[in-house]
Protein backbone atom coordinates (compact mmCIF):
# COMPACT_ATOMS: atom_id res chain seq x y z
CA UNK A 1 0.00 0.00 0.00
CA UNK A 2 1.18 3.47 -0.69
CA UNK A 3 2.63 5.74 1.68
CA UNK A 4 4.84 9.39 0.97
CA UNK A 5 7.74 7.56 1.04
CA UNK A 6 7.04 4.93 -1.40
CA UNK A 7 5.41 7.40 -3.88
CA UNK A 8 8.23 9.53 -3.57
CA UNK A 9 10.14 6.71 -5.01
CA UNK A 10 8.21 5.28 -7.53
CA UNK A 11 9.45 5.04 -11.10
CA UNK A 12 7.03 7.18 -12.29
CA UNK A 13 7.26 9.85 -9.81
CA UNK A 14 11.16 9.77 -10.19
CA UNK A 15 10.99 9.77 -13.89
CA UNK A 16 8.30 12.74 -14.00
CA UNK A 17 9.05 15.22 -11.04
CA UNK A 18 5.93 17.21 -10.55
CA UNK A 19 7.32 20.92 -11.92
CA UNK A 20 4.60 22.57 -14.07
CA UNK A 21 6.35 25.88 -14.95
CA UNK A 22 3.71 28.38 -16.36
CA UNK A 23 5.33 28.86 -19.44
CA UNK A 24 4.81 25.61 -20.25
CA UNK A 25 0.97 26.37 -20.04
CA UNK A 26 0.78 28.16 -23.38
CA UNK A 27 -0.24 31.48 -24.96
CA UNK A 28 -3.17 32.39 -22.04
CA UNK A 29 -1.92 33.82 -18.75
CA UNK A 30 -1.92 30.57 -16.38
CA UNK A 31 -4.36 32.25 -13.83
CA UNK A 32 -7.26 31.99 -16.80
CA UNK A 33 -7.03 28.20 -17.12
CA UNK A 34 -8.39 25.93 -15.07
CA UNK A 35 -5.18 23.32 -13.86
CA UNK A 36 -6.60 20.01 -13.85
CA UNK A 37 -5.18 16.59 -11.81
CA UNK A 38 -6.78 13.64 -12.97
CA UNK A 39 -7.24 10.19 -10.71
CA UNK A 40 -7.72 7.15 -12.31
CA UNK A 41 -6.83 7.09 -15.84
CA UNK A 42 -8.79 3.82 -17.40
CA UNK A 43 -11.71 3.57 -19.62
CA UNK A 44 -14.21 6.41 -19.03
CA UNK A 45 -11.19 8.99 -18.53
CA UNK A 46 -8.65 8.45 -21.58
CA UNK A 47 -11.82 7.87 -23.94
CA UNK A 48 -13.65 10.83 -22.96
CA UNK A 49 -12.62 13.11 -20.43
CA UNK A 50 -8.74 13.63 -21.14
CA UNK A 51 -10.33 14.12 -25.08
CA UNK A 52 -12.84 16.56 -23.89
CA UNK A 53 -10.54 18.37 -21.64
CA UNK A 54 -8.15 18.72 -24.50
CA UNK A 55 -10.66 20.30 -27.03
CA UNK A 56 -11.12 23.35 -24.19
CA UNK A 57 -7.61 25.10 -24.66
CA UNK A 58 -8.98 28.10 -23.91
CA UNK A 59 -10.14 27.24 -20.30
CA UNK A 60 -8.20 24.49 -19.16
CA UNK A 61 -5.16 22.53 -18.95
CA UNK A 62 -4.59 18.76 -17.57
CA UNK A 63 -1.63 19.42 -15.34
CA UNK A 64 -1.14 15.74 -13.30
CA UNK A 65 -2.65 12.25 -13.65
CA UNK A 66 -2.71 10.04 -10.60
CA UNK A 67 -3.21 5.92 -11.59
CA UNK A 68 -2.32 2.88 -9.62
CA UNK A 69 -1.82 1.12 -12.80
CA UNK A 70 1.90 2.36 -13.78
CA UNK A 71 1.02 1.26 -17.36
CA UNK A 72 -2.42 3.37 -17.62
CA UNK A 73 -0.75 6.40 -15.99
CA UNK A 74 2.22 6.77 -18.15
CA UNK A 75 0.04 6.26 -21.32
CA UNK A 76 -2.48 8.99 -20.15
CA UNK A 77 0.57 11.05 -19.44
CA UNK A 78 2.30 10.47 -22.94
CA UNK A 79 -1.48 11.09 -24.69
CA UNK A 80 -1.82 14.46 -22.81
CA UNK A 81 1.70 15.67 -23.59
CA UNK A 82 1.69 14.87 -27.27
CA UNK A 83 -1.64 16.46 -27.86
CA UNK A 84 -0.33 19.63 -26.10
CA UNK A 85 3.04 19.49 -27.66
CA UNK A 86 1.79 18.53 -31.35
CA UNK A 87 -1.72 20.24 -31.10
CA UNK A 88 -0.99 23.46 -29.24
CA UNK A 89 2.61 23.78 -30.09
CA UNK A 90 3.44 23.89 -26.70
CA UNK A 91 7.13 22.63 -26.80
CA UNK A 92 8.02 20.71 -23.87
CA UNK A 93 4.52 20.56 -22.43
CA UNK A 94 5.10 17.84 -19.24
CA UNK A 95 2.17 16.44 -17.25
CA UNK A 96 2.87 15.44 -13.05
CA UNK A 97 2.45 11.66 -12.88
CA UNK A 98 1.36 10.69 -9.03
CA UNK A 99 0.10 7.12 -7.99
CA UNK A 100 -0.89 8.70 -4.41
CA UNK A 101 -4.38 10.22 -4.96
CA UNK A 102 -3.76 12.52 -1.75
CA UNK A 103 -0.68 14.08 -3.21
CA UNK A 104 -2.25 14.80 -6.31
CA UNK A 105 -4.97 16.62 -4.57
CA UNK A 106 -2.89 18.16 -2.00
CA UNK A 107 -0.65 20.00 -5.14
CA UNK A 108 -1.15 23.57 -5.16
CA UNK A 109 -0.36 23.28 -8.75
CA UNK A 110 -3.74 21.70 -9.27
CA UNK A 111 -7.52 23.79 -9.15
CA UNK A 112 -9.72 20.94 -10.15
CA UNK A 113 -9.99 17.46 -9.48
CA UNK A 114 -11.57 15.00 -11.86
CA UNK A 115 -12.48 11.59 -9.75
CA UNK A 116 -12.59 8.33 -12.71
CA UNK A 117 -11.88 5.80 -10.68
CA UNK A 118 -13.99 2.19 -9.59
CA UNK A 119 -16.98 3.84 -7.65
CA UNK A 120 -15.65 2.30 -4.58
CA UNK A 121 -12.89 4.88 -4.20
CA UNK A 122 -15.01 8.10 -5.38
CA UNK A 123 -16.33 9.24 -1.39
CA UNK A 124 -12.26 8.62 -0.49
CA UNK A 125 -11.03 10.79 -3.22
CA UNK A 126 -13.77 13.23 -3.86
CA UNK A 127 -13.01 14.48 0.59
CA UNK A 128 -9.59 14.25 -0.31
CA UNK A 129 -10.46 16.75 -3.13
CA UNK A 130 -12.68 19.82 -1.08
CA UNK A 131 -10.79 19.16 2.25
CA UNK A 132 -8.12 20.79 -0.27
CA UNK A 133 -10.58 23.21 -1.69
CA UNK A 134 -10.18 21.86 -5.10
CA UNK A 135 -12.99 22.20 -7.72
CA UNK A 136 -14.20 18.67 -8.47
CA UNK A 137 -15.62 17.00 -10.88
CA UNK A 138 -16.92 13.28 -9.68
CA UNK A 139 -17.59 10.33 -11.74
CA UNK A 140 -21.24 8.82 -11.50
CA UNK A 141 -22.59 7.19 -9.42
CA UNK A 142 -21.45 10.01 -6.86
CA UNK A 143 -20.62 7.55 -4.62
CA UNK A 144 -21.10 3.75 -3.41
CA UNK A 145 -22.98 4.38 -0.16
CA UNK A 146 -25.75 6.71 0.91
CA UNK A 147 -23.54 8.33 4.01
CA UNK A 148 -20.20 8.88 1.51
CA UNK A 149 -22.58 10.48 -0.61
CA UNK A 150 -24.16 12.68 1.98
CA UNK A 151 -20.65 13.62 3.23
CA UNK A 152 -19.61 14.62 0.14
CA UNK A 153 -22.95 16.86 -0.32
CA UNK A 154 -22.12 18.75 2.81
CA UNK A 155 -18.05 19.07 1.94
CA UNK A 156 -19.00 20.47 -1.08
CA UNK A 157 -21.59 22.82 0.70
CA UNK A 158 -18.98 23.92 3.79
CA UNK A 159 -16.30 24.78 1.17
CA UNK A 160 -18.90 26.45 -1.46
CA UNK A 161 -16.95 23.78 -4.22
CA UNK A 162 -17.61 24.31 -8.05
CA UNK A 163 -19.09 20.50 -8.06
CA UNK A 164 -19.92 18.61 -11.76
CA UNK A 165 -21.35 14.89 -11.33
CA UNK A 166 -20.52 12.77 -14.94
CA UNK A 167 -23.76 12.59 -15.80
CA UNK A 168 -23.63 14.29 -19.31
CA UNK A 169 -26.89 13.05 -19.71
CA UNK A 170 -28.12 16.35 -18.50
CA UNK A 171 -25.95 18.49 -20.90
CA UNK A 172 -27.69 16.41 -24.11
CA UNK A 173 -30.59 18.82 -24.75
CA UNK A 174 -33.18 16.05 -25.63
CA UNK A 175 -32.87 15.20 -21.97
CA UNK A 176 -33.62 18.56 -20.26
CA UNK A 177 -36.30 19.00 -23.17
CA UNK A 178 -38.41 15.99 -22.20
CA UNK A 179 -37.64 16.88 -18.78
CA UNK A 180 -39.10 20.22 -19.13
CA UNK A 181 -42.10 19.15 -21.42
CA UNK A 182 -42.71 17.05 -17.99
CA UNK A 183 -42.08 19.62 -15.51
CA UNK A 184 -44.17 22.12 -17.52
CA UNK A 185 -47.51 19.97 -17.77
CA UNK A 186 -47.75 19.59 -21.42
CA UNK A 187 -48.28 15.31 -20.68
CA UNK A 188 -50.38 16.99 -18.60
CA UNK A 189 -50.31 15.18 -14.83
CA UNK A 190 -47.52 12.76 -14.84
CA UNK A 191 -48.51 9.70 -13.22
CA UNK A 192 -46.09 7.02 -13.77
CA UNK A 193 -42.58 6.59 -15.28
CA UNK A 194 -40.66 3.78 -16.89
CA UNK A 195 -37.36 3.90 -16.87
CA UNK A 196 -35.57 0.94 -18.47
CA UNK A 197 -31.79 0.10 -17.75
CA UNK A 198 -30.02 -2.98 -19.12
CA UNK A 199 -28.82 -5.67 -17.25
CA UNK A 200 -25.31 -7.38 -16.95
CA UNK A 201 -24.54 -11.10 -18.51
CA UNK A 202 -22.82 -13.57 -15.64
CA UNK A 203 -19.12 -13.85 -16.76
CA UNK A 204 -15.59 -12.69 -15.13
CA UNK A 205 -13.44 -15.79 -14.72
CA UNK A 206 -12.38 -16.51 -11.04
CA UNK A 207 -9.24 -18.09 -12.12
CA UNK A 208 -6.46 -16.55 -9.60
CA UNK A 209 -3.10 -14.69 -11.66
CA UNK A 210 0.05 -13.36 -10.92
CA UNK A 211 -0.42 -9.75 -9.59
CA UNK A 212 0.97 -7.56 -12.51
CA UNK A 213 4.31 -6.05 -11.72
CA UNK A 214 3.24 -2.68 -12.66
CA UNK A 215 -0.19 -2.41 -10.93
CA UNK A 216 -0.51 -1.70 -7.32
CA UNK A 217 -3.61 -4.05 -6.49
CA UNK A 218 -3.11 -4.25 -2.64
CA UNK A 219 -4.13 -0.04 -2.99
CA UNK A 220 -6.55 -0.53 -5.59
CA UNK A 221 -8.85 -2.81 -3.21
CA UNK A 222 -8.47 0.45 -0.90
CA UNK A 223 -11.13 0.06 1.80
CA UNK A 224 -12.36 -3.65 1.01
CA UNK A 225 -11.59 -7.22 1.45
CA UNK A 226 -7.40 -6.99 1.34
CA UNK A 227 -7.31 -10.60 0.97
CA UNK A 228 -9.30 -10.89 -2.55
CA UNK A 229 -7.73 -12.77 -4.54
CA UNK A 230 -6.02 -10.80 -7.86
CA UNK A 231 -8.08 -11.82 -11.21
CA UNK A 232 -7.90 -9.49 -14.01
CA UNK A 233 -11.86 -9.74 -14.11
CA UNK A 234 -11.99 -8.33 -10.86
CA UNK A 235 -10.32 -5.04 -11.59
CA UNK A 236 -9.52 -3.78 -14.83
CA UNK A 237 -8.02 -4.96 -18.86
CA UNK A 238 -4.62 -5.35 -18.73
CA UNK A 239 -3.69 -5.23 -22.15
CA UNK A 240 -6.51 -2.38 -23.20
CA UNK A 241 -9.44 -0.21 -21.96
CA UNK A 242 -12.64 -2.14 -22.03
CA UNK A 243 -14.96 -2.80 -19.98
CA UNK A 244 -13.68 -3.43 -16.64
CA UNK A 245 -14.81 -6.49 -14.03
CA UNK A 246 -15.10 -4.68 -11.49
CA UNK A 247 -18.17 -3.04 -12.47
CA UNK A 248 -20.36 -6.37 -11.94
CA UNK A 249 -18.79 -7.24 -9.05
CA UNK A 250 -19.63 -5.91 -5.76
CA UNK A 251 -18.81 -4.74 -3.23
CA UNK A 252 -16.43 -2.78 -5.83
CA UNK A 253 -19.67 -1.40 -8.19
CA UNK A 254 -22.96 -2.58 -7.45
CA UNK A 255 -24.29 -3.65 -11.16
CA UNK A 256 -26.65 -1.69 -13.48
CA UNK A 257 -28.51 0.04 -11.00
CA UNK A 258 -25.99 2.52 -9.98
CA UNK A 259 -24.03 2.00 -13.52
CA UNK A 260 -26.83 2.99 -15.88
CA UNK A 261 -29.20 3.96 -12.85
CA UNK A 262 -27.07 6.80 -12.36
CA UNK A 263 -28.15 8.54 -15.41
CA UNK A 264 -31.94 7.65 -16.34
CA UNK A 265 -33.04 7.77 -12.82
CA UNK A 266 -31.47 11.02 -12.53
CA UNK A 267 -33.22 12.22 -15.84
CA UNK A 268 -36.49 10.69 -14.20
CA UNK A 269 -35.42 12.89 -11.35
CA UNK A 270 -35.07 15.68 -13.21
CA UNK A 271 -38.41 15.00 -15.06
CA UNK A 272 -40.14 14.73 -11.70
CA UNK A 273 -38.64 17.98 -10.31
CA UNK A 274 -37.21 15.55 -7.10
CA UNK A 275 -33.65 16.28 -7.68
CA UNK A 276 -33.63 17.79 -4.14
CA UNK A 277 -35.58 14.74 -2.26
CA UNK A 278 -36.07 11.25 -3.13
CA UNK A 279 -38.86 8.38 -3.13
CA UNK A 280 -40.72 7.58 -0.47
CA UNK A 281 -40.81 3.89 -0.73
CA UNK A 282 -38.58 1.15 -3.19
CA UNK A 283 -40.01 -2.47 -3.29
CA UNK A 284 -39.33 -5.28 -5.94
CA UNK A 285 -37.32 -8.37 -6.78
CA UNK A 286 -34.28 -9.20 -8.52
CA UNK A 287 -32.32 -11.89 -10.03
CA UNK A 288 -28.88 -12.34 -9.19
CA UNK A 289 -26.02 -13.58 -11.66
CA UNK A 290 -25.35 -17.44 -12.07
CA UNK A 291 -21.87 -17.92 -10.91
CA UNK A 292 -21.44 -21.30 -11.99
CA UNK A 293 -18.17 -22.95 -13.71
CA UNK A 294 -15.89 -19.86 -11.91
CA UNK A 295 -17.50 -17.26 -13.14
CA UNK A 296 -16.66 -14.13 -11.04
CA UNK A 297 -18.92 -11.76 -11.22
CA UNK A 298 -21.80 -11.71 -8.86
CA UNK A 299 -24.34 -8.47 -8.93
CA UNK A 300 -27.81 -8.61 -9.98
CA UNK A 301 -29.29 -9.30 -13.70
CA UNK A 302 -33.09 -8.59 -14.28
CA UNK A 303 -34.76 -6.49 -12.14
CA UNK A 304 -38.37 -5.00 -11.63
CA UNK A 305 -38.43 -2.13 -8.82
CA UNK A 306 -41.33 0.44 -8.71
CA UNK A 307 -40.28 3.83 -6.36
CA UNK A 308 -43.42 5.82 -5.22
CA UNK A 309 -42.50 9.97 -5.11
CA UNK A 310 -45.81 11.17 -3.60
CA UNK A 311 -48.46 9.90 -5.79
CA UNK A 312 -46.36 8.64 -9.00
CA UNK A 313 -45.07 5.68 -9.60
CA UNK A 314 -41.77 4.97 -11.03
CA UNK A 315 -41.06 1.36 -12.49
CA UNK A 316 -38.09 0.66 -12.96
CA UNK A 317 -37.37 -2.87 -15.29
CA UNK A 318 -34.57 -4.38 -17.62
CA UNK A 319 -37.45 -5.28 -19.99
CA UNK A 320 -37.80 -1.67 -20.56
CA UNK A 321 -36.16 -0.16 -23.96
CA UNK A 322 -33.01 1.53 -22.82
CA UNK A 323 -34.18 5.40 -21.29
CA UNK A 324 -37.23 6.81 -19.59
CA UNK A 325 -40.63 7.42 -20.41
CA UNK A 326 -42.79 9.96 -18.76
CA UNK A 327 -46.43 9.65 -18.68
CA UNK A 328 -49.09 11.76 -18.57
CA UNK A 329 -52.37 11.47 -16.77
CA UNK A 330 -54.61 10.76 -20.02
CA UNK A 331 -51.71 8.56 -21.04
CA UNK A 332 -49.80 11.09 -23.44
CA UNK A 333 -45.92 10.34 -23.30
CA UNK A 334 -42.59 11.28 -23.58
CA UNK A 335 -39.92 8.65 -24.19
CA UNK A 336 -36.13 10.11 -24.20
CA UNK A 337 -32.74 8.23 -24.52
CA UNK A 338 -29.10 8.84 -26.26
CA UNK A 339 -29.79 10.69 -29.11
CA UNK A 340 -33.40 10.42 -29.31
CA UNK A 341 -36.29 11.87 -28.06
CA UNK A 342 -40.68 11.00 -29.38
CA UNK A 343 -43.57 11.47 -28.28
CA UNK A 344 -46.92 10.54 -29.55
CA UNK A 345 -50.19 10.91 -27.96
CA UNK A 346 -52.67 8.32 -26.45
CA UNK A 347 -54.26 8.76 -30.15
CA UNK A 348 -51.27 7.02 -31.53
CA UNK A 349 -52.94 3.65 -29.65
CA UNK A 350 -49.08 2.77 -29.04
CA UNK A 351 -48.66 1.79 -32.30
CA UNK A 352 -45.35 3.47 -32.26
CA UNK A 353 -44.08 3.00 -28.81
CA UNK A 354 -40.59 3.04 -29.15
CA UNK A 355 -40.03 2.19 -25.33
CA UNK A 356 -41.09 -1.42 -26.44
CA UNK A 357 -38.86 -3.76 -27.06
CA UNK A 358 -38.31 -5.16 -30.55
CA UNK A 359 -35.88 -7.37 -31.71
CA UNK A 360 -33.14 -5.51 -33.92
CA UNK A 361 -34.56 -2.65 -33.49
CA UNK A 362 -32.55 0.23 -33.89
CA UNK A 363 -32.80 3.54 -31.94
CA UNK A 364 -34.23 6.30 -34.13
CA UNK A 365 -31.96 9.10 -34.86
CA UNK A 366 -32.44 12.48 -34.72
CA UNK A 367 -33.97 13.22 -38.03
CA UNK A 368 -36.90 11.17 -36.55
CA UNK A 369 -37.00 12.63 -34.03
CA UNK A 370 -37.29 16.43 -36.60
CA UNK A 371 -39.58 14.59 -38.58
CA UNK A 372 -41.75 13.60 -35.77
CA UNK A 373 -41.73 17.36 -34.82
CA UNK A 374 -45.44 18.01 -36.33
CA UNK A 375 -46.99 15.91 -33.98
CA UNK A 376 -45.71 18.35 -31.02
CA UNK A 377 -46.19 21.24 -32.59
CA UNK A 378 -50.12 20.40 -33.05
CA UNK A 379 -49.89 20.37 -29.60
CA UNK A 380 -47.15 23.06 -28.22
CA UNK A 381 -47.59 26.39 -29.61
CA UNK A 382 -44.46 27.71 -28.60
CA UNK A 383 -42.39 24.72 -29.87
CA UNK A 384 -39.77 26.82 -31.65
CA UNK A 385 -36.42 25.47 -32.72
CA UNK A 386 -34.41 21.98 -34.51
CA UNK A 387 -33.13 21.45 -31.52
CA UNK A 388 -36.38 21.52 -29.55
CA UNK A 389 -35.87 24.26 -27.09
CA UNK A 390 -38.84 25.54 -26.03
CA UNK A 391 -39.28 29.19 -26.08
CA UNK A 392 -38.89 31.42 -22.77
CA UNK A 393 -42.08 31.56 -21.84
CA UNK A 394 -42.66 28.34 -20.10
CA UNK A 395 -43.13 28.35 -16.64
CA UNK A 396 -39.88 25.51 -15.24
CA UNK A 397 -36.79 26.49 -17.22
CA UNK A 398 -34.11 23.42 -16.75
CA UNK A 399 -30.68 25.04 -16.19
CA UNK A 400 -28.66 24.55 -19.79
CA UNK A 401 -25.43 22.74 -20.83
CA UNK A 402 -24.51 22.21 -24.10
CA UNK A 403 -21.27 20.50 -23.50
CA UNK A 404 -20.41 19.07 -19.43
CA UNK A 405 -16.78 19.96 -19.79
CA UNK A 406 -17.37 23.37 -20.54
CA UNK A 407 -19.98 24.02 -18.06
CA UNK A 408 -17.80 22.72 -15.36
CA UNK A 409 -14.50 25.09 -16.87
CA UNK A 410 -16.77 27.69 -16.70
CA UNK A 411 -18.25 27.48 -13.82
CA UNK A 412 -14.45 26.79 -11.95
CA UNK A 413 -13.40 30.22 -13.93
CA UNK A 414 -16.51 31.89 -12.25
CA UNK A 415 -15.80 30.78 -8.93
CA UNK A 416 -20.03 29.63 -8.91
CA UNK A 417 -20.99 26.65 -7.68
CA UNK A 418 -24.77 27.25 -8.49
CA UNK A 419 -23.67 27.42 -12.36
CA UNK A 420 -23.27 23.62 -12.94
CA UNK A 421 -26.05 21.50 -14.33
CA UNK A 422 -25.64 19.10 -12.13
CA UNK A 423 -24.36 19.95 -8.43
CA UNK A 424 -23.13 17.33 -5.68
CA UNK A 425 -26.46 17.69 -3.96
CA UNK A 426 -27.97 16.54 -7.11
CA UNK A 427 -25.40 13.93 -7.85
CA UNK A 428 -25.29 12.81 -4.42
CA UNK A 429 -29.94 12.55 -4.26
CA UNK A 430 -29.56 10.75 -7.54
CA UNK A 431 -27.55 8.09 -6.25
CA UNK A 432 -29.36 7.75 -3.36
CA UNK A 433 -32.31 6.65 -5.36
CA UNK A 434 -30.02 4.09 -7.00
CA UNK A 435 -28.62 2.98 -3.68
CA UNK A 436 -31.96 2.31 -2.39
CA UNK A 437 -32.87 0.15 -5.50
CA UNK A 438 -29.49 -1.61 -4.74
CA UNK A 439 -30.44 -2.08 -1.00
CA UNK A 440 -33.92 -3.75 -1.83
CA UNK A 441 -32.34 -5.94 -3.83
CA UNK A 442 -29.87 -6.91 -1.12
CA UNK A 443 -32.99 -7.39 1.61
CA UNK A 444 -34.89 -9.42 -0.74
CA UNK A 445 -31.77 -11.40 -1.34
CA UNK A 446 -33.49 -15.20 -1.44
CA UNK A 447 -37.02 -14.09 -1.32
CA UNK A 448 -39.71 -14.52 -3.83
CA UNK A 449 -41.31 -11.71 -2.59
CA UNK A 450 -38.40 -9.34 -2.65
CA UNK A 451 -38.42 -6.38 -0.29
CA UNK A 452 -39.76 -3.40 0.51
CA UNK A 453 -38.21 -0.15 2.26
CA UNK A 454 -39.77 3.12 3.53
CA UNK A 455 -37.64 6.03 2.65
CA UNK A 456 -37.32 9.55 4.87
CA UNK A 457 -35.41 11.65 2.27
CA UNK A 458 -34.92 14.37 4.61
CA UNK A 459 -33.76 12.37 7.92
CA UNK A 460 -32.04 9.91 5.03
CA UNK A 461 -32.93 6.97 7.21
CA UNK A 462 -34.89 3.69 6.31
CA UNK A 463 -35.90 3.41 10.03
CA UNK A 464 -34.85 -0.39 9.91
CA UNK A 465 -31.46 -1.46 11.26
CA UNK A 466 -30.74 -3.67 8.08
CA UNK A 467 -31.58 -1.46 5.66
CA UNK A 468 -29.61 1.17 7.03
CA UNK A 469 -26.72 -0.65 7.51
CA UNK A 470 -25.92 -1.00 3.89
CA UNK A 471 -25.85 3.29 3.71
CA UNK A 472 -22.09 2.96 6.08
CA UNK A 473 -18.94 3.52 4.18
CA UNK A 474 -16.59 0.79 4.14
CA UNK A 475 -13.30 1.65 5.79
CA UNK A 476 -10.34 -0.78 6.26
CA UNK A 477 -6.40 0.82 8.03
CA UNK A 478 -5.80 4.23 6.15
CA UNK A 479 -8.93 3.70 3.22
CA UNK A 480 -11.70 5.06 5.85
CA UNK A 481 -13.37 8.40 5.30
CA UNK A 482 -12.91 9.18 9.68
CA UNK A 483 -9.27 9.29 9.29
CA UNK A 484 -9.41 10.99 6.10
CA UNK A 485 -11.76 13.79 7.47
CA UNK A 486 -9.10 13.91 11.10
CA UNK A 487 -5.99 14.49 8.53
CA UNK A 488 -8.17 18.15 8.04
CA UNK A 489 -9.31 18.73 11.58
CA UNK A 490 -12.81 17.50 10.82
CA UNK A 491 -15.18 14.80 12.38
CA UNK A 492 -16.75 12.53 10.01
CA UNK A 493 -20.28 12.04 12.05
CA UNK A 494 -20.19 15.97 12.39
CA UNK A 495 -19.75 16.67 8.59
CA UNK A 496 -22.61 14.13 7.62
CA UNK A 497 -24.54 15.75 10.48
CA UNK A 498 -23.94 18.62 8.38
N1 LIG B 1 -20.33 9.05 -17.27
C1 LIG B 1 -20.29 7.93 -17.95
O1 LIG B 1 -20.98 7.76 -18.95
C2 LIG B 1 -19.38 6.83 -17.48
C3 LIG B 1 -19.03 5.80 -18.36
C4 LIG B 1 -18.17 4.80 -17.88
C5 LIG B 1 -17.69 4.85 -16.58
N2 LIG B 1 -18.09 5.84 -15.76
C6 LIG B 1 -17.61 5.90 -14.36
O2 LIG B 1 -16.23 6.26 -14.40
C7 LIG B 1 -15.53 5.63 -13.35
C8 LIG B 1 -14.35 4.85 -13.92
O3 LIG B 1 -14.86 3.84 -14.77
P1 LIG B 1 -13.91 3.15 -15.85
O4 LIG B 1 -14.79 2.32 -16.69
O5 LIG B 1 -13.03 4.15 -16.47
O6 LIG B 1 -13.02 2.19 -14.89
P2 LIG B 1 -11.54 1.64 -15.14
O7 LIG B 1 -11.36 0.53 -14.19
O8 LIG B 1 -11.32 1.40 -16.60
O9 LIG B 1 -10.63 2.87 -14.72
C9 LIG B 1 -10.45 3.25 -13.39
C10 LIG B 1 -8.98 3.58 -13.18
O10 LIG B 1 -8.84 4.09 -11.86
C11 LIG B 1 -7.63 3.58 -11.34
N3 LIG B 1 -7.70 3.65 -9.87
C12 LIG B 1 -8.39 2.85 -9.03
N4 LIG B 1 -8.23 3.26 -7.76
C13 LIG B 1 -7.39 4.32 -7.81
C14 LIG B 1 -6.82 5.17 -6.82
N5 LIG B 1 -7.06 5.01 -5.51
N6 LIG B 1 -5.98 6.16 -7.23
C15 LIG B 1 -5.70 6.32 -8.53
N7 LIG B 1 -6.22 5.55 -9.52
C16 LIG B 1 -7.05 4.57 -9.15
C17 LIG B 1 -7.55 2.18 -11.88
O11 LIG B 1 -6.25 1.65 -11.80
C18 LIG B 1 -8.07 2.36 -13.30
O12 LIG B 1 -7.04 2.63 -14.21
C19 LIG B 1 -16.56 4.76 -12.63
O13 LIG B 1 -17.06 5.43 -11.52
C20 LIG B 1 -17.66 4.57 -13.65
O14 LIG B 1 -18.93 4.36 -13.07
C21 LIG B 1 -18.90 6.84 -16.18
Amino acid sequence: MFNRRQFLTTSAAAAFPFIIPSRVLGAEAPSKLVRVGIIGCGRISTGFEIPNLMKQPGLCRIVAVCDLDEKRLLNAKEKIETGYRKGLKIAGYTVATYKDYRELCASKDVDAVMVCTPDFWHALCAAEALCNRKALWLQKPFTQTIREGRLIANLAKKYNAVVQVGSQQRSDHQFREACEIARNGLLGKVTRVEVGIACDKPGGSDAVQPVPSTFDYATWLGPTDPTAPYCESRTHSQSGYGRPGWITMAPYGWGMITNWGAHHIDIMQWGLGTTLTGPTQVSGTCEWMDRSGGKLWNVHTGYDLHYTYGDIDVHLCNKYWKGVKFIGEKGDWIFVRREMLKKVTSSDGGQDDPSKKKKNRKPRDMRALISNREDLLARVADWNSPLLCLKDDRATKLKVSTNHFVNWLEAVRAEDPSATVTNAEEGHRSTSACSLGHMVMELGRGKAEGASITWDPVKETTGRADADALMTPFARDQFDLRKTLARFGLDFDREVRG
